[in-house]
C-alpha cells in the first residue's frame, strides 16, 4: 500500500525527483513520508510524519540539503500506510542497517519478522522502529560478503510475505537494488538514469520506457545498465514495455481534487473503454483480449466475478448483465472469501477478476487460486502492466487513464460499461438476435453522453447535497441493477466524508435498518423509472412515515416523485441496464459536494490507500 521510488543518475536533480515521485504515489499511503540518498560515501536520510509537503519543508530547512543532500545522484524515497506500528517518524521508511551502510523502502507485509527480529537481535542488530520492515534492511546487512545481488538473494530467502524493495548501499555508488514478491515494482529506463518505482505514476513524466519485475526477481540498477536475477542469482530477460500514458492526465487541472477532475472525465473514460470494441457488422462487441472463440466462449457454463471495493460493486452489475444478456449462471464474490472458501470451479467456469490498480492482495490471490484450479481466468484492469494482467493473459483494459483519488470513480463507470460489452458478447454467442445485440451497441454507445447530461447538473447536485452535509448517518436503498449502485454511494459517501453510511436492498430496509430511521437519519432513495420503481415509491413512503428526509434519483421528466420526497436529482432516460451508471455519477458528485462542504481530505481520506496490496 506504500509508494517506493528511487532514482540514479546525473540527468536530473535526484532529491526534487524523488519527491516528485512520492507526490504522485502519496495516494498509496501518506502518514509518514523519508527519503535517502548516497552523499559523499555516506547516507543521508531524512524523514517525517505526514504528507510529503512536510518532508519537501523539512529537506528545505535541513542543514545538509544544502550541500550534500542536494548534490546527490541516488536515492530512494518512501510514502507510507502504516501496518505495523504507529505512523510515526521512527517507523517511517527509509530503514538503515546498524553500520548506516544500507537504506532500505519497503512495501508490503513480512509475516515472519517477529522470528527475523529475535534471531537479528541476537546477532547483535539493534532494532529502531516497530515496523516489519525492518528486519529486511538487517538481514541484508547480515548476509552481505561484498555482492548485493548474493545478499539480497540470501535475505529474501529468509523471508515470509509479501514485498517490493529498493536498497541502496555505501559500499555500491551509483547503485539500487530492487526485488518484489507480491508488491509491484516498475524500472523506468531513462538516458543515463533509471528510476525504480512502486506505480508507472512516478515514472513516466521520465521515460514511456519501462519493465515489470516478475515475483522473486532481483535487479541491479545503475544509470545505464539494468542485470535482472532471479532468486538463484541467476540472469533472466524481461520484456521492455512502451507506456503510452498522457502525464497530463495525472495532474488536476484546473479541478479542486482528482476525485472531482476524475468524475467529469468519466465521457472521455468510457468512450475510451469502449472503443474499438463495438462491432455494427456483427452486431457484438469485439473483446479480442479475452482471446476465446465463439466455440470456447460457448462451452463456459458459469461466471464467478471476484472483486473488492468498488470493484466488487461493479461485479455485482456484472452479475445482473450475465444474466440478463446471456443466461449464464454468474455468481458475484468477495475476493478474499472466494480464495478462503475452496472454491467450487470446473474447466467450464471463467472467473473474471476485476481490479482497478490490478495490484489488490486478494483478487491477485482469488486469481491465483482460480488459475490452479484449472478455470479460464481473465481480468478487467486500468492499469496497464498490473499484476493481475500479467497473471492472468486474458483480459480487458479499462484505458480509462490514471485514477489517483483514492475513492474509484471514473473506473468502476468504465468497469461497468467493459462488463456490458462482455455480456452483450455472451448474450451474442447466445441467445440474443443480431437486432437485440445492435440495440444493446447503440444504448452502450450514449452512455458517455448520459454521464455528461448529469455532470451538467452538478451545481445542483451540489445545492442538494450542502443540505445534508451535517447528517451523522444515511441510508441508500435500491433494487435490482440499482441495488449495487445503492451500494457504491453509500460507499463514497463513507469514504470521503465520514458520514456513517449503508447501502441496503430497499425491500431489507424493513428488515431492521428501518429501526434507525428517524427526522436526522436521511435516506437517498434510487427510483428512476427502470423495473421495481413502484416498490420504490412504497419504500419511500416507509421512510417518510419513521420523518426521514429522502432524496430520490429519478428520471428526467417525473414530476410525480416530488411531491413525496425532500430533494430530487434527475437522471436522463435510458434503459435499465444503462440507467446505473449515469446514476453512479450523481452519487459521486453528491458524495464529493458533502465531503467538500465538511472540509475533508477528499482525495486522501484518512486510514484509505488506494492500493490494498495486504490482506
Ligand atoms: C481500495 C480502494 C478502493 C478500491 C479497492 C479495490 O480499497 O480505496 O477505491 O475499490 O481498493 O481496488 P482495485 O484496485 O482492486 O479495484
Amino acid at each position: 500500500m506504500c509508494g517506493i521510488v528511487g532514482y540514479t543518475g546525473k540527468k536530473h536533480d535526484c532529491v526534487n525527483i524523488l519527491l516528485d515521485g512520492l507526490r504522485r504515489l502519496e495516494y498509496r499511503g501518506y502518514d509518514s513520508a523519508g527519503i535517502a540518498v548516497l552523499a559523499n560515501g555516506k547516507i543521508e536520510s531524512i524523514k517525517s510524519v505526514g504528507k510529503v509537503k512536510k518532508l519537501q519543508d523539512k529537506i528545505n530547512e535541513s542543514a545538509a540539503s544544502t550541500t550534500s543532500i542536494k548534490t546527490a545522484s541516488t536515492g530512494i524515497a518512501h510514502t507510507r500506510w502504516a501496518t505495523h506500528g504507529a505512523p510515526t517518524e521512527q517507523n517511517a521508511h527509509p530503514h538503515m542497517d546498524d553500520n548506516g551502510d544500507f537504506a532500505l523502502v519497503h512495501n508490503g507485509i513480512i509475516e515472519n519478522y517477529q522470528a527475523l527480529k529475535e534471531n537479528l537481535i541476537k546477532k547483535g542488530h539493534t532494532f529502531r522502529s516497530e515496523t516489519d520492515s525492518e528486519a529486511i534492511v538487517h538481514l541484508i546487512s547480515e548476509c552481505y560478503e561484498g555482492d548485493l545481488f548474493q545478499a539480497v538473494a540470501a535475505a529474501i530467502k529468509k523471508i515470509e510475505g509479501t514485498f517490493g524493495i529498493a536498497v541502496i548501499s555505501t559500499k555500491h555508488p551509483d547503485t539500487i537494488i530492487t526485488a518484489r514478491r507480491g508488491s509491484p515494482i516498475v524500472i523506468g529506463i531513462g538516458n543515463s538514469e533509471t528510476i525504480v518505482a512502486s506505480d508507472l505514476a512516478a515514472i513516466v513524466s521520465y521515460t514511456r520506457r519501462v519493465i515489470f519485475l516478475n515475483d522473486d526477481d532481483i535487479a541491479l540498477i545503475t544509470p545505464d545498465n539494468i542485470d535482472i536475477r532471479n532468486i538463484e542469482n541467476v540472469p533472466v530477460s524481461r520484456e521492455t514495455a512502451h507506456i503510452d500514458w498522457d502525464t497530463g492526465a495525472a495532474e488536476k487541472s484546473g479541478f479542486d481534487h482528482f476525485m472531482l477532475k476524475e468524475i467529469f472525465e468519466q465521457p472521455e473514460a468510457i468512450t475510451n473503454a469502449i472503443r474499438g470494441h463495438l462491432d455494427d457488422s456483427s452486431a457484438t462487441s469485439i473483446l479480442s483480449g479475452l482471446n476465446l472463440s465463439p466455440r470456447e466462449m460457448s462451452m463456459i457454463n458459469r461466471i464467478v466475478i471476484a472483486a473488492c471495493g468498488t470493484s466488487l460493486h461493479a461485479g455485482m452489475m456484472g452479475e445482473y448483465f450475465f444474466e440478463d444478456f446471456a443466461d449464464l449462471p454468474t455468481e458475484i464474490q468477495q475476493a478474499a472469501e472466494f480464495r478462503y472458501r475452496n472454491p467450487i470451479l470446473e474447466p467450464n467456469s471463467m472467473v473474471i477478476a476485476i481490479s482497478q490498480s490490478g495490484e489488490t492482495a486478494d483478487t491477485l490471490a482469488a486469481v491465483r487460486e482460480a488459475t490452479q484450479k484449472g478455470a479460464i481466468v481473465a481480468s478487467i484492469c486500468n492499469v496497464v502492466g498490473s499484476t493481475i494482467t500479467r497473471e492472468t493473459s486474458r483480459g480487458i483494459y479499462l484505458h480509462a487513464g490514471p485514477e489517483i483519488g483514492v475513492a474509484s470513480t471514473k473506473a468502476f463507470t468504465c468497469q461497468v460499461a467493459v462488463m456490458l460489452m462482455m455480456a452483450l458478447k455472451f448474450g451474442r454467442n447466445r441467445r440474443l438476435s443480431r437486432q437485440e445485440g445492435l440495440e444493446i451497441m447503440n444504448e452502450i454507445r450514449k452512455v458517455p453522453e448520459l454521464v455528461k447530461k448529469v455532470l451538467d447538473t452538478a451545481p445542483e447536485i451540489e445545492k442538494v447535497a450542502e443540505r445534508y452535509a451535517n447528517a451523522s448517518n444515511f441510508f441508500f436503498i435500491g433494487r435490482g441493477y440499482l441495488y449495487p449502485v445503492a451500494l457504491e454511494g453509500a460507499l463514497k459517501l463513507k469514504e470521503i466524508s465520514y458520514i456513517h453510511a449503508e447501502g441496503y436492498h430497499a425491500a431489507e430496509l424493513k428488515h431492521g435498518p428501518i429501526a434507525l430511521l428517524e427526522e436526522n437519519v436521511p435516506v437517498m432513495a434510487l427510483a428512476n423509472d427502470i423495473p421495481g420503481r413502484d416498490k420504490m415509491l412504497g419504500n419511500i413512503q416507509e421512510c417518510r412515515a419513521r420523518k426521514s428526509p429522502v432524496i430520490a434519483t429519478a428520471t428526467e421528466g417525473d414530476t410525480e416523485i416530488k411531491n413525496i420526497v425532500n430533494d430530487v436529482i434527475y437522471i436522463p432516460r435510458s434503459p435499465h441496464y444503462t440507467a446505473c451508471i449515469p446514476t453512479v455519477t450523481a452519487l459521486q458528485l453528491f458524495s464529493y459536494y458533502v465531503a467538500k462542504k465538511r472540509g475533508c481530505s477528499i482525495d486522501q481520506p484518512r486510514n484509505l490507500a488506494k492500493s490494498v496490496t495486504v490482506e
